[in-house]
């Protein structure tokens, strides 16, 4: 069995890590605030270490599951000296640029990368119900496929380096076109007067464009209680990156791009930390009352 050190105990990488560790195949956890990886092995009684390098000599397959560029290139970047030998799978939601210009450093010290970001919540990915959308080179994706299938029920391989992360960004940029456009349907509905109950039924149950999205989000929409299950600045980061890939790419992409607004002017509120359907609050304070 190999052994597996998990670099991340956020939201998403604490949960990572109880999987991984009821599979038992986790070997060590590194977290920069310190406190979160003690709390971590106390709980789970897995050793953390003080620094990524030292959890990279550890392991055997080195997981990453941090914010966002500058995390993952300055982590990535602390473990190349040790790298040899060793497959990394980053699994945070990064520009696909970025990721395939770290695992080319990586190949290049002995190591194999892949990109494995994940589709679904916290929640999702304690019921194992979350999806894992890989990127890297095939031959070496057996090697990891049963860590990922310890993580969560469904592991997709897409491609080579980078395309488990461009199909997690088709994924975000639906989904953060959607919820800005929930909000600016409720919002709507309101100043027409219809009550509260009757929009969100509208939108959650009669609606031919409902969803699973629609589910989860508008009862927060309606209760105003933003806690976070995937926060507003992370929405913004992954719409900043579509746009900045979509040049590269030569894609038009309007809707991303004025959604993207909507969720800096909820940053810009107070939101940032919060869950991203806050995004409706921006549509309720700009409209004249
Ligand atoms: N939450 C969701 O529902 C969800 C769903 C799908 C995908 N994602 C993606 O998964 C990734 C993680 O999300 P999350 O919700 O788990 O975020 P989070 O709770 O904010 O956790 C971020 C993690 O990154 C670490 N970190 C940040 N900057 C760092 C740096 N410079 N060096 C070392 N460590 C650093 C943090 O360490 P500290 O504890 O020290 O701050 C923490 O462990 C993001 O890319 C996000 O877009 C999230």
């Amino acid at each position: 069995m190999p052994k597996v050190g998990l670099i991340g105990l956020g939201v998403m990488g604490y949960r990572i890590g109880i999987n991984l560790a009821k599979a038992g195949l986790l070997e060590v956890v590194y977290n920069r605030t310190i406190d979160k990886a003690k709390q971590f092995s106390n709980e789970f009684n897995i050793p953390y270490v003080e620094n990524p390098a030292e959890l990279a000599k550890r392991s055997d397959i080195i997981i990453t599951m941090l914010s966002d560029d500058s995390a993952v290139s300055s982590v990535v970047l602390t473990i190349l000296d040790v790298i040899k030998g060793k497959v990394l799978v980053d699994m945070s939601t990064i520009s696909p640029t970025v990721s395939i210009d770290l695992a080319k450093k990586v190949s290049d010290r002995g190591g194999v990368m892949f990109d494995a970001p994940v589709i679904g919540t916290s929640v999702m990915l304690e019921s194992k119900k979350a999806v894992i959308l890989v990127g890297g080179p095939s031959e070496k994706f057996n090697e990891i496929k049963d860590v990922l299938y310890a993580i969560s029920n469904t592991v997709v391989y897409f491609g080579e380096n980078g395309m488990g992360l461009y199909a997690k960004l088709v994924n975000n940029l639906l989904l953060g076109v959607y919820v800005a456009a929930l909000g600016e349907a409720y919002n709507f509905g309101i100043k027409a007067g219809l009550k509260k109950e009757q929009v969100a039924k509208v939108l959650m149950e009669l609606s031919s464009a409902r969803s699973p999205t629609s589910e989860l989000k508008l009862p927060k929409i309606v209760s105003e209680d933003y806690t976070t299950q995937f926060a507003t600045k992370h929405m913004r980061k992954d719409l900043e990156i579509i746009e900045r890939e979509s040049q590269k790419l030569r894609a038009v992409i309007p809707l991303a791009v004025s959604s993207l607004q909507f969720y800096k002017i909820a940053e810009a509120l107070g939101y940032s930390e919060q869950d991203f359907a806050s995004v409706a609050e921006v549509f309720k304070r700009l409209s004249p009352r």
